[in-house]
């Protein structure tokens, strides 16, 4: 399967995906980072695995249609067949989302549909829940609203700071993602309007 991975920042979530890939463990090709960030530390995890980078500002188009119509023109170039969101921090309009309907999905940092947004972390936090998660969906038109492929949830604990809260949720995305990402590239996940079907959970 070839993929692209979208990103704005940190990239350990690229970087997992990239070492499931190197370790043997998830049969795809990364084929393009996209980054609105130029000096994103995903940038540079992109160099130091050979992946070829779209690196672009914002600022220098007319409109987010304008630059989504040239990342479209490089991800059919890649023939890119699936599309990794990971910390992508910008909406995503028709002209991406049409095109890779049921093939474009994202990682959140909460069980949604609680918390979506930024600062899912903080939103669970200052709202008070004891549980709170992970979760991969299928990228629709709406924020964080699209099909469910997956979730991962967490105990909240008592002594909890952002901090340590973000690191369990963390290390809890950077196993799960490669695995939704090897379920579909092994052609396991269906949908049905919002219900998505896993074949099994064997591999
Ligand atoms: C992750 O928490 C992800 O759920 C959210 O943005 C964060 C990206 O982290 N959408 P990283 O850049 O992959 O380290």
């Amino acid at each position: 399967l070839r993929v692209a991975v979208f990103a704005s920042g940190n990239g350990s979530n690229f970087q997992a995906i990239v070492d499931a890939v190197q370790a043997g463990k998830l049969d795809v090709t990364i084929e393009l980072l996209v980054c609105d960030k130029p000096q994103a530390p995903v940038v540079a995890r992109a160099a130091g695995a050979g992946v070829e980078a779209f690196v672009f500002k914002p600022k220098d188009y007319a409109s987010r249609e304008a630059y989504e119509q040239e990342i479209l023109a490089k991800l059919q170039e890649k023939q890119v067949e699936l599309v990794v969101l990971a910390g992508y921090m910008r909406i995503i309009t028709h002209v991406l989302v049409e095109p890779f309907a049921g093939r474009m999905i994202n990682i959140h940092p909460s069980l949604l549909p609680s918390f979506p947004g930024v600062n899912a972390i903080d939103q669970a936090l200052d709202y008070g829940v004891k549980v709170t998660g992970v979760t991969v969906h299928f990228v629709d038109g709406g924020l964080d609203s699209g099909p469910i492929i997956a979730q991962r949830a967490l105990d909240i604990l008592p002594d909890d700071t952002a901090d340590s809260l973000a690191e369990r949720i963390h290390r809890v995305e950077q196993e799960l993602y490669p695995q939704v990402i090897s379920w579909i590239a092994a052609d396991k996940v269906s949908i049905d309007g919002r219900r998505v079907t896993i074949e099994s959970r064997a591999s």
